[in-house]
């Protein structure tokens, strides 16, 4: 890439404008990934805003996982910038917690709950790794906050998807993170399990926390989200729920394959 100079005066005497620098828990600018020729993900801008539930909706192979692991480094960018709260995202690792699409993490894994929990920790181990005690009454305050006190001691491979769905969301809190970013946090879970981590998820918020959740029912983006950020490869639309969650943007996000009928369903967008 060329250094082109940003600051250049305009013709008429005002300053250009340059690019602003965000201080939003996420930011992407020009994010393009690729696994073989063709774009996973295709020069991507987006701004997760700060102390908000935003889903990132999108039909299956549209690249969210793709766009979450690339932002985080988990996988290699092409191209395309990527920050957290003001700083490069690797500055700012501290500060966020993933928790990975379930089916793409081994679950025979010989480890118990408790354990997994404690893994969440480990950055504070340097502070804390002498009061082992300490660390892990934190993780089962944890465990207690998703409703899963009584399985610590179990193996990990021993729970229902649902109950690992918990526990991975228990050690993203145990890392007392300020961005949560989750893959499908409700995929395959109970109605009762939806409940929990989206009453978890909402206190976060409450608590000034951001989070962001790749989500496939779109029944529930209105009741559960405030912002919106949807992706075919590309980016579809991204803003309010209220003024984006369209169903232009719906048909434009899934290439017209939602039946009309699904659509009116949906408590979409005024005037959408
Ligand atoms: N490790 C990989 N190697 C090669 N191609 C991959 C790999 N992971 C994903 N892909 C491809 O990249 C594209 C985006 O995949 P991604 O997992 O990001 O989709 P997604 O939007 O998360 O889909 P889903 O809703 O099914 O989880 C898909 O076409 C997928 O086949
Ligand atoms: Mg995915």
């Amino acid at each position: 890439m060329t250094d082109t100079p940003v600051t250049l005066a305009a013709a008429d005497g005002q300053a250009a404008r340059l690019p602003q620098k965000s201080d939003a828990p996420l930011a992407l600018r020009g994010l393009t990934v690729s696994y073989g020729e063709k774009p996973a993900v295709f020069s991507v801008d987006a701004t997760f805003p700060a102390a908000q539930m935003t889903a990132i909706i999108g039909p299956n192979g549209a690249g969210k996982s793709t766009l979450l692991k690339a932002a985080l480094g988990v996988i290699p960018r092409l191209s395309g910038d990527v920050t957290s709260f003001g700083e490069p995202v690797d500055a700012a690792r501290a500060r966020i917690a993933y928790v990975p699409q379930r089916a793409s993490v081994d679950w025979d894994f010989p480890t118990t709950v408790i354990d997994v929990v404690m893994m969440g920790l480990y950055r504070q181990v340097g502070l804390l790794g002498r009061f082992t005690g300490r660390l892990k009454s934190r993780a089962l305050s944890c465990l207690d906050r998703v409703g899963m006190g009584g399985f610590a001691d179990r193996q990990i491979g021993q729970l229902s998807g649902g109950q690992q769905q918990r526990v991975f969301l228990a050690r993203a809190l145990a890392q007392d993170a300020d961005l949560y970013l989750l893959d499908e946090p409700f995929a395959g879970v109970d109605a009762a399990t939806e409940r929990a981590i989206i009453d978890v998820l909402k206190s976060l918020k409450a608590e000034g926390k951001s989070v962001v959740c790749v989500h496939h029912d779109l029944a529930t983006v209105r009741d559960y989200f405030d912002h919106v950020f949807m992706i075919n490869v590309r980016k579809i639309a991204e803003g309010p729920v209220e003024t984006t969650f369209t169903s232009e943007a719906l048909n434009a996000t899934y290439g017209g394959r939602l039946a009309a009928t699904h659509i009116d369903q949906l408590r979409l967008a005024e005037g959408a």
